[in-house]
């Protein structure tokens, strides 16, 4: 009989019992579960709603079980969820003093510890991951403050930029994502059991106790509130999802660079692998298989929200679906973070093929554009006049850098001859010192406060 089972007479459908149960997904959080318990009898002992010898056996019975279900000792296959199988084996090692643990909780508000329990570690392991791939990219961005390529829009040439800038741009992205993930932990990290199936309880409980003893800061403010929402599992695989795209985003850019009309980057074996039928193929498989994953993270978010949407307050059995997709979404960017680290320090860059295409493409059109506009034109006239020059170097099949002063100045009577230089690759790229700008000066400030960002605390 199942520890609910009073009011029942015969048995669970064998089929019904094989469908409601969430064993298999939900034993990944035994150990908070444990944890939770634990600090649930501390507190029902203290407000003297247990004897303090009896919290000591159940909580000397919960240490041996977890002990039991990390060696692989305890089989747990075939029970219903993770927190009747634990009570279950309580009671079965303690007898009747195990049949008080249950006293003033419910599962209702005990799923919901576990998963901020849970959604605790998992965030901080994900923001470490999230840091140490941020390092990789300040490590690329500062090894690499000389290599020009083309910046693109459309996928079309538009101005060159420092490949650090490239690196420096994913690194703030995963600022953000770290930030988003810190900020999400604020709202996990508030304290929700001892709100009972809904209602709260009569009995003389101390949630302030219990929150204490597992270090959250506050406790829920409402019941109904607390075994009702999952919007913090929500809101945690939103920013998982802002997060994979991110990597999605980098992936594609990776892609293009090893195909070889790009040739800017070379992916070494250890991270590729071959074709069945092509010996020649080496292929990128790792960073597709990211932006491949990405789908299925937005899909766990998805598969959330739309769970969620239609449900009354409070509790409803449907909400036991939110822990597999947000534990696949967990593995999911985990994995990726941990491997899109190690890849990302072992590419080749392809420097010279970096800079042979940032020449092309009229680079220098919207230099030139600010040159006329401080010699006192106005930029939309500028902005025509560089236009007709492109016409005109397209065909003759020129370059703005073979044109002489005097082609310049048909164009315009503003152009004198230190126009020459200004067209120049270096100086296009390295003038941009702008806040934020691809100028090797803007770009060496956006390292130190990456570095400041990096060390810090947050
Ligand atoms: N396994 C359940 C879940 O994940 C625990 C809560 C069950 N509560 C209930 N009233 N049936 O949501």
């Amino acid at each position: 009989m199942p520890l609910w089972g009073g009011r029942f007479r015969g048995e669970t459908d064998r089929l019904v019992k094989e469908f409601t149960s969430s064993i298999k997904v939900d034993r990944r959080l035994y150990r908070f579960d444990i944890m939770g318990s634990i600090a649930h009898v501390k507190m029902l002992s203290k407000c003297g709603i247990i004897e303090e010898e009896e919290s000591q056996r159940i909580i000397g019975a919960l240490e041996d079980i977890k002990e039991d279900i990390e060696k692989g000792k305890l089989d747990l296959e075939g029970k219903e969820d993770i927190h009747l199988a634990i009570e279950e084996e309580l009671i079965k090692r303690t007898g009747e003093v195990g049949k008080k643990i249950h006293t003033g909780r419910s599962r209702n508000d005990q799923i919901a510890l576990d998963e901020r329990l849970y959604l605790r570690e998992e965030i901080d392991r994900v923001t470490t991951l999230i840091k140490d791939l941020q390092g990789v990219l300040l490590e690329l961005a500062e090894r690499n403050l000389e290599v020009i390529l083309p910046g693109y829009t459309h996928l079309q040439y538009a101005q060159p930029i420092l490949l650090s800038q490239f690196f420096l741009a994913y690194f703030w992205m995963l600022e953000r994502d770290r930030q988003r993930l810190r900020d999400c932990y604020k709202r996990v990290n508030v304290m929700p059991l001892g709100t009972g199936a809904l209602a709260g309880t009569s009995l003389p409980i101390d949630r302030d106790y219990v929150a204490n003893l597992l270090n959250f800061p506050q406790v829920t403010e409402n019941s109904l509130d607390t075994v009702s929402d999952r919007d913090y599992v929500i809101e945690c695989l939103s920013c998982l999802s802002i997060l994979m795209m991110h990597l999605s985003r980098l992936s594609e850019d990776l892609i293009l660079w090893t195909c070889p009309s790009f040739s800017f980057v070379e992916i070494p074996d250890a991270f590729c692998t071959g074709s069945s039928i092509m010996p020649q193929k080496k292929n990128p498989d790792v960073a597709e298989l990211i932006r491949g994953k990405a789908g299925g993270v937005y899909g766990s978010l998805i598969s959330v929200l739309t769970t969620m949407k239609a449900l009354p307050l409070s509790y409803n059995r449907d909400m036991q679906e939110d822990k597999l997709p947000l534990f696949q979404a967990l593995d999911t960017t985990k994995e990726s973070l941990s491997i899109y680290a190690r890849m990302l320090a072992n590419i080749r860059i392809n420097a010279k093929r970096m800079r042979e295409e940032a020449g092309k493409g009229f680079f220098a059109a919207t230099d030139l554009t600010d040159y006329l506009v401080e010699k006192g034109a106005a930029f939309r006239e500028a902005h025509k006049i560089v236009g007709e020059m492109v016409k005109y170097c397209e065909q003759k099949n020129k370059s703005f850098q073979s044109l002489t002063l005097k082609e310049y100045k048909s164009f315009s009577p503003l152009f004198t001859e230190d126009v020459l230089e200004r067209v120049s690759l270096q100086r296009c790229v390295m003038s941009k010192n702008s806040a934020g700008g691809t100028g090797k000066k803007s770009v060496l400030r956006q390292i130190k406060m990456a570095k400041e960002r990096l060390n810090g605390d947050l």
